[in-house]
């Protein structure tokens, strides 16, 4: 109960789209979806509860039973993941890869190595719950067994949200049309105001500015990234996902990283950035095709990103200074 309250209504909304109706029955509705519900309820005046002849109490106690019955017809559909495990396959040259890997719902995992290495190769493999059916003869348990092959190929309930390297919009649509698309399928009824937030957000993770009117086909590889963190971050309710090398995509890789880890979430990136690597709590080592080593982030290296940040940061204001068409004779 104290979690939620602290959990921001756009997520809230997201991750139970039902909510929406349910305070709309009490006569609230939400208009800033940054806001925690806690700090939602705050702000509703006295007379509000007067005119619901409810108090916060009752109402709370409400919303538990009601989520209670919720969450409790969701997994009726769809289980809750609560860990993933990679069983080793074998590396390019065909050498056994000696490992089993359970990930845990709410840790974050980094994925280091040189290119070509089989970073997103280990993606793909966890996208599609491998079962020694892929070059790298991996297989992937759910919950310490075998998915379910209806929940494997399910296009309706998907496991895994992947971000990947190359994204490309085929769709004659535009931007809001197809953030629409989305909120629509989760059933959330304030929509309009979660549309025009994605995109808000989307813009600012990207540089330059787009709209809700842009065709999706129009926009850039890096307004194409934001605009897919956005909708993930606010509207997957898939519980593992997956990044691949947000860093490329010129945009704010922080900032979108602290969108898409969310606690309930199993959370594995591929990136070459010491940074992101770093804000991981373990790295997969890759080479040559096979996991070589699993690394825990010591807190010695967690000191070492404040310094790291302060490095990137004189980088990214040169970055900035250079994009506006300024010379770097001086640094
Ligand atoms: N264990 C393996 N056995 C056979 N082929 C593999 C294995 N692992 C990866 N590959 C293949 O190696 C190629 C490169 O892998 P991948 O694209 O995953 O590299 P990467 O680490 O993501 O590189 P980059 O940093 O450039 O994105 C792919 O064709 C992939 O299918
Ligand atoms: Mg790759």
């Amino acid at each position: 109960m104290i979690d939620i309250l602290e959990k921001k209504i756009g997520h809230l909304t997201a991750e139970f789209p039902p909510l929406t109706e349910f305070f709309s029955d009490y006569g609230i509705t939400f208009n800033d979806l940054h806001a925690t519900l806690g700090e939602t309820l705050e702000g509703l005046a006295e007379e509000h509860y007067e005119d619901m002849g409810i108090d916060r109490e009752k109402l709370l106690e409400n919303l538990d039973g009601f989520l209670q019955r919720i969450t409790l017809s969701e997994i009726a559909e769809a289980p809750t993941v609560s860990e993933i495990t990679i069983i080793g396959g074998h590396d390019k040259n065909g050498h056994p890869e000696e490992i089993e890997l359970t990930l845990l719902r709410g840790s974050v995992t980094s994925i280091v190595g040189p290119t070509g290495s089989g970073k997103s190769r280990l993606l793909a493999d966890i996208e599609w719950m491998a079962q020694n059916d892929t070059p790298t003869g991996r297989t992937i348990r759910v919950n310490g067994q075998k998915p379910d092959p209806e929940l494997r190929f399910s296009l309706e309930y998907k496991l895994v949200a992947q971000l990947s390297q190359n994204m490309n919009f085929v769709m004659d649509i535009t931007v809001a049309e197809f953030v629409f698309m989305h909120a629509e399928s989760r059933m959330i009824s304030a929509i309009d105001t979660l549309v025009a937030d994605i995109i808000a957000q989307a813009n600012l993770l990207a540089g330059e500015p787009f709209t809700g009117q842009t065709p999706v086909t129009a926009l850039s590889g890096g307004q194409s990234r934001a605009l897919m963190i956005a909708d993930t971050a606010f509207l997957s309710s898939s519980p593992v996902v997956l990044i691949d090398e947000i860093e490329n995509a010129g945009i704010d890789r922080k900032k979108a990283l602290s969108l898409l880890v969310r606690k309930e979430k199993i959370v594995l990136m591929a990136t070459h950035d010491p940074i992101l690597a770093l804000m991981a709590e373990r790295r997969l080592i890759i080479k040559n095709g096979g996991i070589q080593k699993i690394v825990t982030t010591t807190s010695r290296e967690k000191e070492n990103l404040i310094k790291l940040e302060e490095i990137d940061n004189k980088f990214l204001a040169l970055r900035t200074r250079l994009r506006s068409g300024e010379m770097l004779e001086e640094l």
